[in-house]
């Protein structure tokens, strides 16, 4: 089933049925302001902290509520609904709503009983509140007499946690008060040091009546569909002291037909003065439209830096748009506040973050110069990763993993194996992006003492795998690699991890060429065929790279065993790595393709574990097909596309794609579930009862893998040192297709001629009418303005 459409040109999604299967959210603002929001309107805000600075009341795992809601009533007949579909939830018959979900903002637009109103949220660029602007308007023939009711639900403290389970103190720190057209909450009235207050003002109307007392607004046994005040016609002025508080502000409009009016209701964590600051902004509405245009622009201008033509719509959608947008909102949010992430991860997880951040290089690299830096910045000296670097990160202080306070204050008592490694892939790709290689002398502080070049940061990283060796001759797992289930340890070896390692070093020795230092490269090249050799010796069977040994030499991903027979990622990292001999590359991914793909993506592994689990596999505490356990892990989809592309297969990295992209689901929305604009976490996969469903919407490194294969692999606009490389790997029924490319501040007009209909090759390349031998545009080569012709075959 369909429940909306995407709007390539606006770069929106909209909703047309506001009863999606889950709520279909939105991202406002920034984490310094930040705002999440549903189809429905349902959501949260917070400022800096989803855990410690929340002032919007939501109820997880539960229905979508509450949220932004404004209510509509006619002082006449007594009939009301609100804005958003939610809470009153009007018979769809006659309530019509088309949501629309945009960069950085969410408009509503509804219709009912000739009433048509048309409810926007943003945060505006750089500041800290919130602006619901409502536009009504009298479609019918007959004046009306209406009542608008803005409703918030405020918590009682500022920390998420407290706000929900610690009642006996929390219902008893807040207060609220109105005071020229909005309600005040403060908590902690009495201790300066401790008070914080909040607002929900009104411009642009004079205010008619007001709650601050949430259950008076909502009335005695009532939900948020029905609140008394609402159902009376009238707030009752009520106050909290003791109880739960609200922001509720009632406004009266009188419409004559045709007549439209507008009124702006803005939230923020400010005392009165503040508040008063905000709302004079508004005084005059028009500023509204100029916000939002400023929105449009800013997300706009940056992910038209790339943009596709290309015979697949869905494709088009998620390059230009939509996982674009989805990389820059994982990026910048990490994993802290979603309907799942309830905002409790205090810091960015090292191999998340420094894996997000390659998907934006390509649209703005020097967004990701920043957090690179601060990743580097989180490398210990021995060379590892911090598991969780903290908000408050202080580089040259912070404990290790080692250290009992780390581990107090993070709960990340271990290292992982993997975590340092993820800076080479992430490294060479800002190096090329930007042609800044001057960043691999720039001086950064490890995270507990001492400092080195950003060269020798990679060095070391090396360095921690290379004291971390197993009995094989492969980097030992520790307390997981990239997947969090598998407990290796000190001593049992993980293949992921050596194929890591295998593309670290050959990352290593490019960097160490080019900056002439021929000795390091041939140390690296010497462990390289070392690593290389052991890998052909003890991981490789017949037709299928293992995933590891534990401790006692149990073989996980044999096809030997009775379970988790065979794995996925040892089989496109050895592609990716370049470990893979070209004949295993296709018995490899040969194999994959027969035994785990399905029409929903490829499973992580197969069988599930139900036998074989603790201490090694901890994914056997999910239900088979879930998750780890053989569910199909949407981040490995980007890599399993981007290897079959390294390989020639154009059809096939199309096909991957298609399976696992959430615009292929737009119209099996009942099955899928989450939003078909963006990826989740993980799909359940064909030992589940409910397979193609998904979970864990937006925060999630599939973002930027599943970009990066888009833009490298199908696309093929490769980045080097001194230009840039255009090998697209299509489906061989493109037969043309264009593209837009910023690059090194030039722009690039790429248009790719296809006529004989192969999967990858370039056999021609012409720039602004000059032929050029092979397919890498030299930077010397380019204008600021270019056109460039490309036929494949
Ligand atoms: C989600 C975690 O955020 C990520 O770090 C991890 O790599 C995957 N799960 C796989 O376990």
């Amino acid at each position: 089933m369909q429940y909306g459409y995407f709007d390539e040109k606006n770069k929106e999604y909209l909703i047309t049925k506001p009863n999606t299967p889950a709520p279909w959210a939105n991202y406002l603002g920034s984490p310094e302001y930040g705002a999440i929001i549903s189809g429905n309107a349902g959501g949260y805000s917070f400022v800096k902290s989803g855990a410690n600075g929340r002032h919007i009341r939501y109820h997880f795992n539960s229905k979508d509520e509450p949220g932004r809601y404004i209510y509509v009533r006619d002082l006449e007949n007594g009939d009301y609904w609100s804005g958003s579909w939610q809470p009153v939830g009007k018979d769809l018959e006659q309530y019509k709503s088309v949501c629309h979900h945009g960069t950085g903002y969410t408009n509503i637009v509804a219709e009912y009983d000739s009433i048509r109103t048309e409810t926007l949220y943003y945060v505006p660029m750089n500041k800290t509140y919130e602006v619901w602007r409502m536009k009504v308007r009298n479609d019918g023939s007959k004046p009306r007499k209406l009542a608008l009711f803005g409703f918030v639900e405020f918590t009682n403290s500022n920390n998420y946690e407290q706000d929900t389970v610690n009642l006996q103190y929390t219902l008893f720190t807040s207060r609220t008060y109105y005071k020229n057209n909005k309600i005040l909450q403060v908590i902690n009235e009495n201790t300066p040091e401790e008070q914080s207050w909040r607002f929900f003002g009104a411009a642009g109307a004079e205010v008619t009546g007001y709650d601050g007392d949430r259950d008076t607004f909502l009335g005695d046994y009532r939900g948020y569909g029905n609140p008394a005040s609402v159902e009376n016609g009238q707030c009752a002025n009520s106050l909290n002291y003791n109880t739960n508080s609200c922001g509720v502000l009632q406004i009266n409009v009188d419409l004559q037909p045709g007549e439209e009016k507008e009124v702006a209701f803005l939230l923020g964590q400010y005392e009165e003065q503040g508040a008063s600051e905000v709302l004079s902004h508004y005084k005059d509405l028009a500023v509204v439209d100029k916000e939002l245009e400023e929105l449009k622009t800013f997300w706009h201008s940056k992910l038209n830096r790339f943009q596709v033509q290309t015979p697949s719509d869905n494709l088009n959608n998620m390059i230009n748009t939509w996982n674009a947008y989805q990389c820059f909102i994982t990026f910048i949010w990490s994993r802290a506040a979603s309907f799942q992430y309830c905002g409790l991860r205090n810091g960015l997880g090292y191999r998340d973050t420094v894996q997000d951040i390659q998907g934006i290089i390509h649209l703005d690299h020097e967004m990701a110069l920043e957090r690179l830096r601060l990743m580097i910045s989180a490398q210990v000296s021995n060379g590892g990763g911090l598991p969780l670097v903290k908000f408050d990160h202080n580089p040259g202080h912070e404990g290790t993993p080692d250290d009992p306070e780390y581990v107090r204050e993070t709960g990340h008592p271990h290292y992982r194996a993997d975590d340092a490694l993820w800076l080479f892939p992430t490294v060479i790709k800002y190096l090329n992006e930007s042609g800044n290689w001057d960043f691999t002398d720039e001086v950064i502080p490890y995270s507990d003492r001492g400092e080195a070049t950003v060269y020798e940061h990679l060095r070391q990283a090396l360095q921690f795998s290379l004291d971390r060796m197993g009995a094989h001759g492969m980097p030992v797992g520790l307390h997981a690699d990239w997947n969090d289930c598998l407990r290796l340890g000190a001593k049992g070896e993980s293949l992921f991890v050596a194929f890591q390692l295998y593309m670290a070093f050959k990352v290593f020795i490019d960097i160490a060429q080019n900056k002439n230092k021929p000795e390091d490269a041939a140390w690296a090249q010497t462990l390289l065929e070392e690593l290389d050799e052991n890998i052909q010796k003890h991981a490789w069977e017949k037709d299928q790279f293992v995933r590891g040994f534990t401790e006692d030499n149990y073989t996980i991903g044999s096809w030997e065993n009775d379970e988790a027979k065979i794995w996925l990622n040892p089989q496109s990292w050895a592609v990716l790595s370049g470990a893979a001999r070209p004949d295993q590359a296709k018995l490899a991914m040969d194999k994959v393709y027969e035994n785990l793909r399905t029409d929903y993506g490829t499973m992580l592994f197969y069988p599930p574990f139900r036998k074989y689990g603790l201490p090694v596999a901890l994914m056997a505490l999910f239900n088979a097909s879930t998750k780890e356990n053989a569910g199909i892990f949407s981040q490995p989809q980007g890599w399993l596309i981007l290897a079959e592309t390294m390989i020639g297969n154009g059809d096939r990295a199309f096909e991957y794609f298609l399976d696992c992209s959430p615009a292929s689901m737009n119209d099996k929305a009942e099955i899928r579930k989450l939003e078909p604009y963006v990826h989740g976490q993980f799909v359940e996969s064909k030992d589940s009862p409910y397979q193609g469903r998904a979970h864990v919407h937006w925060l999630t490194g599939t973002a930027s893998t599943v970009m990066v294969s888009l833009v490298e692999g199908i696309m093929g606009i490769q980045p080097q040192f001194d230009g840039l490389r255009i090998n697209p790997c299509v489906p061989s029924d493109w037969k043309t297709f264009s593209m837009v490319r910023e690059f090194r501040g030039k722009k690039l007009n790429i248009q790719v001629e296809n006529q004989n209909g192969v999967e990858k090759g370039v056999s021609r390349l012409i720039i602004n009418g000059k032929e050029i031998q092979g397919n890498l545009i030299p930077v010397a080569e380019m204008k600021d303005d270019n056109q460039v012709q490309v036929f494949m075959g």
